[in-house]
This record gives structure tokens, sequence and C-alpha cells, in this order.
């Protein structure tokens, strides 16, 4: 459904005198209190204080919002008392919902969070999930937690919805108010509402979904997706090793044809592609079925850093450098290039393993936090200026291979062959630099 100027009045109608409270401001939660802040009295909360101090002082340490969008939101308020939530009747909760140590969904936040909302619920209220999760999440398990705890009837006292977020982290172009919105609502009336709201602040339209777990699946399986056909390009990489093929080089001539999906290989890391296809295949397994495919594309994807260790201590030893010692430099930790989260990362992974074979390691990465990686991963970043002037170095200070892992935009200016002895290895995962390189994905 569309937003358009007849619906415009009835929109307003609807939503008169609504006060909207964001639960859990971070990569998804402050954008939507941002939107909903420059319309509409507007409650951002968040359990942290320190994330409530820094938004308060119109600072995002995820750099996704800058300083000058605060104060277009100047009916926004920052808050981490949950009794101020009670002034609210358009609850949207975007807490995390990652994954435990066993890949089993972590949903406490949300509960947690549905136990303070439902704590505060009052009459006519309405409560919107935007966290990813499977399919029955909402309904199965956070409703009865709202009704536990607010003594209201479901759908006759208060009503919920879904809504999943599609935002992309350090994407510039496709943000909350140019994607079209998923929405869905317990009952005809508060989808209504619900559709209303989102429409209002997103251009780009909204779609009604005929129902909250379809709402919820939808968002599931675009992640699924996407991890599936990067795990089929993995898998590809893997084969065409073996037949000494360069992938990048397959792929490029593959994408000539109209029909062929531009994936390329990689690292599957941060908290939404390599987690959410454990939220399906849990609540398919707990239904009696194991799936197969997607349990594929995650074991593929999870093989990855130990492959490209393998490979890079093959590079080394081709050229005859002992991996005993040997100084790799790898560009990038975060999850994906020009973005400073570094949840799950992979790189990592890839530091360890060839830590394991006796390399010394070091990663350069100067939009990631160096606090957040040591605290994390329990390793030193370099320091941001650590690679400048290299061709003043000593030869002693130079590396024996370079393992580019992230694309950052600022890594363009690095000179591979002046930070590099003069026998060394290049393994350039993404395909990022022009120069001569040992091996790509
Ligand atoms: N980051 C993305 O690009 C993205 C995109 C689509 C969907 N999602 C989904 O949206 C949800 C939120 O993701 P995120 O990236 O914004 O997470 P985040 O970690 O950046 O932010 C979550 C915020 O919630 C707060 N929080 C935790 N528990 C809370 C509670 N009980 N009450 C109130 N606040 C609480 C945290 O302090 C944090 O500031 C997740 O389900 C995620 O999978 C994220």
């Amino acid at each position: 459904m569309h937003n358009t100027t007849n619906t415009q009045d009835t929109t307003q109608a609807i939503l008169q005198d609504k006060i909207i409270a964001i639960i859990g401001l971070g990569y998804v939660g402050l954008p939507l209190a941002i939107e909903f802040g420059k319309r509409y009295p507007t409650i951002g909360f968040d359990t942290n204080p320190l994330r409530i101090q820094e938004l308060s002082n119109h600072t995002d340490s995820n750099h996704q919002t800058p300083s000058d969008a605060f104060a277009k939101a100047h009916l926004l308020h920052f808050s981490n008392d949950p009794a101020s939530l009670g002034q609210a009747n358009i609850y949207i909760i975007a807490v995390p919902t990652p994954i435990d140590t066993y890949k089993t969904p972590d949903i406490s936040a949300l509960l947690a969070a549905s136990k303070m909302v439902g704590e505060v619920l009052k009459q006519g209220d309405i409560i919107i999930y935007e966290s990813t999760t499977y399919p029955t999440c909402t309904e199965n398990d956070c409703l009865p937690i709202l009704q536990k705890y607010s003594k209201l009837r479901y759908n006759q006292d208060f009503f919920i919805g879904y809504s999943p977020e599609r935002i992309n982290p350090g994407d510039r172009k496709n943000t909350l108010t140019n994607i079209i919105k998923i929405t869905a609502g317990s009952t005809q009336e508060a989808a209504k509402t619900i559709n209303a709201l989102y429409a209002s602040i997103i251009p780009a339209g909204t779609y009604l979904a005929p129902s909250i777990k379809v709402a919820e699946a939808a968002k599931a399986i675009e992640n699924a997706q996407r991890d599936l056909n990067i795990a089929f390009m993995n898998e590809l990489a893997l084969i065409f090793e073996r037949l000494q093929i360069d992938t990048h080089e397959v792929i490029k001539a593959a994408s000539t044809k109209w029909n062929f999906l531009h994936f390329t290989p990689g690292l599957v890391g941060g908290h939404c592609i390599g987690v959410d296809p454990y939220y399906l295949t849990h609540i398919a397994t707990s239904l009696g079925y194991h799936p197969k495919v997607i349990a594929a594309g995650r074991y593929i994807n999870d093989f990855m850093p130990d492959f490209i260790a393998q490979k890079m201590i093959k590079l080394l030893a081709k050229k005859h450098i002992s991996a005993l010692g040997a100084k790799i430099l790898i560009l990038g930790v975060t999850f994906k290039e020009n973005c400073p989260d570094i949840r799950n990362s992979k790189v990592a992974q890839v530091q360890r393993a060839l830590m394991d074979f006796g390399c010394e390691v070091y990663v350069y990465d100067p939009i990631a936090s160096k606090e957040a990686v040591l605290k994390e991963y329990g390793f030193e970043l370099l320091d941001p200026h650590s690679l400048q002037n290299p061709n003043q170095w000593e030869e002693t200070q130079k590396y024996n291979a370079l393992l580019l892992a992230v694309g950052h935009a600022s890594f363009k200016t690095l000179k591979p062959a002046e930070l590099l002895t003069q026998n060394s290895v290049i393994y350039d995962l993404k395909g990022f630099f022009d120069c001569k390189v040992d091996a790509r994905l």
C-alpha cells in the first residue's frame, strides 16, 4: 500500500495526539526516533545510560546519524527512566536479537522490553516490534508477557504489530525513509493505524502484510536469502581455488547474462545476515523440520575464516616464507566496509587462526573502535596513523603479507608495495586493489 494524498486526512485523524516511545536506540531505533520526533512527541528510551547521555549531546557513536539531524527532531526527548514510558500510547521495540554461543536465538532483550512495556500499558495502546525474530515470536513469546504484566485484554484493551527494519548499516542511500516498510497489526484497525503511522514518516511507502507472522517471516527470509547467495559464491570460491581459476573473473564474465545474480564471495559477519538464518532454522527445528539448504549456507559461510587462514599459509609457503613469525597485516576488522560495526567479526576469527599457525598478525582498521575490539576480541588494533609514510620504513618494519579483508574506501590511498617486503604475499579477498595480487577469494 503506497502513501497517497487522499489518505493524508485520515492519517492525521488516526494519529492525532499519539505519543510514541522507541525502546532501544541502536542502529534501528535511533533513525526511527529521529524521524518520528520530527512529527510526533517521541520518547527515545534505552537501558544504557551512556547511550542516552551521548544521544542527549547529539552524538551517535555508531556514526549513522549526524549531529545536525538531532536538532530537526524537535519533539524527541531521550530517557532511560522506564516510568517516562507511561506517557506513550504507541511503543516501538527495537532491541537486539542475537544468538548465543550455541547459535540459538537469544530473545531475552525482547522479553525484558515486553515486560517493561507491559507494566505501563494502558487502554488503547499499541506495541510494535521491529526487532528481527522468527515467525510466531511476537504472538507466542512476547504477547503473553504483555498480557501478564498489563493484565489487559489482547485485541480489546491493547493491540500489537510487527514492522521489520530493512536498513543496512553504513549505507547512506537506502535509509529508513526511502525503503518501503512492511507493516502488520493484530486487528484490521490496528494494522491500519500502524500502517498510517509508518506511511506518515516514510515517503517510499509501506506494504501492509496480511498478518504479523507473514511480516516476521518476510524479514527472516530476506536475510536468509542473502546469506545463501553469498554462501553459493563462497562455495564457488572453494571449487575454483582447486581449479586455480579466479572467482572474481568468473563472476564478472557470468554477470554479463541478464538474469545472473551478482553476489561476491566473502566473510559474512555482523548481527543480521549471519544471525537471522538461525532464527528461521530454530523455529523450523522446533516444528520437526530440519532445514538443509539454509543450514548448508551457514556451514559454508562459517567455514570461510578457516579457509582464508589456510590459504594464506599456502601462499606464504609457495614463496618460501615461514608461517612461524611471518608478519601479516590485515586490513579491516568491521563486518562490512565503511561502517564501524564490529559485531560478529569474522576477521577476528581469521586473525586467531593465523596466530594459531604461529604468524604475527597486525590488524589495521581506522574506522573501528580500538577499545571495542580489545574488549570483544582481546587484541589491539594498530594505531590509525601507523601506516603513514611507509616509503620511509626500514625493510625490517615491513610486512611479509597483506590480507585485504574489508574494502573501506580509505584503504584506496594505501600502496601495498610500500607496506611489504620484497618477497611477500598479497591476498585480496574483495578484489579491491588494482595492483597485481597473489590471490583473490
Ligand atoms: N542494525 C541493522 O542494520 C538492523 C537492520 C535490520 C534489523 N535489525 C534488527 O533490529 C534489532 C535492533 O538492532 P540494532 O542493530 O539497532 O541493535 P543495537 O545493538 O545497535 O541497539 C540496540 C539498543 O537496544 C538497547 N537495549 C538492549 N536491551 C534493551 C531493553 N531491554 N530495553 C531498552 N533498550 C535496550 C541497547 O542498549 C542498544 O542501544 C535487532 O533485532 C536486529 O536484528 C538491525
